[in-house]
């Protein structure tokens, strides 16, 4: 059993998952957010780093161990970067997210711009890792890809059935976890921040 723990401040099952299988590598393991106890923040932050900051702060301050918080969201060129920050917000329902209907809103949106093919877009992520005595710092990914449409595939979370990265033909739900944790933006921010901080 590692030593080694860091706060993984997030409450999404899938993302808990990858971040998990990437920390394992670096022997260390990923305590989440639930088994603390610790409530999710208000992501009231206008930037991805800013969300990234308010939750990992929080972590960190509420059980006096490192943490980590990622913010990330999809940026659509054709839609002046939406809906980027507000990625979460857009999937929001009274009964929780659904990531369906914010795909058909992105949808609409696009169709009404009459932009055409390929809708370039990108993943981007933000982890924030702070420490209990107030410092921080960050470290960035991105995956540079296109919007799908109609949704393809069944694994994955969030908007990954209309998200295809380039060099590939296949969206991010039709990729298993091993593979999509070989080139998404989270993963390319996590060896960043593994190489700085652990060694690695
Ligand atoms: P948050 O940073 O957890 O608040 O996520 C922001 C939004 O981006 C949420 O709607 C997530 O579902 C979505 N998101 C983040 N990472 C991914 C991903 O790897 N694939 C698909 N959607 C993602």
């Amino acid at each position: 059993m590692p030593d080694r723990r860091i706060v993984v401040a997030t409450h999404n099952a899938g993302k808990l998952r990858e971040f998990a299988e990437i920390l394992a590598d670096a022997d260390t393991r990923a305590i989440s957010a639930g088994e603390l106890g610790l409530a999710a923040p208000e992501e009231t932050g206008q930037t991805l780093e800013e969300n990234a900051l308010i939750k990992a702060r929080l972590a960190a301050q509420r059980s006096g161990l490192p943490a980590i918080a990622d913010d990330s969201g999809l940026f659509v060129d054709a839609l002046d970067g939406a809906p980027g920050v507000h990625s979460a917000n857009w999937s929001e329902t009274p009964k929780g997210r659904d990531h369906r209907k914010a795909m058909h809103r992105l949808w609409r949106m696009l169709e009404r711009t009459g932009a055409c093919e390929p809708w370039s877009a990108r993943f981007r992520t933000v982890i924030c890792l702070a420490h209990p005595n107030g410092d921080f710092e960050f470290f960035k990914g991105s995956v540079e890809g296109r919007i799908i449409w109609p949704m393809r595939g069944y694994g994955g979370f969030g908007y990954d059935p209309i998200f295809q990265p380039d060099g590939f033909d296949r969206t991010f739900a039709q990729m298993d976890n091993v593979e999509k944790n070989q080139i998404s933006h989270r993963a390319v921010a996590l060896g960043k921040f593994k190489a700085a901080c652990l060694g690695n």
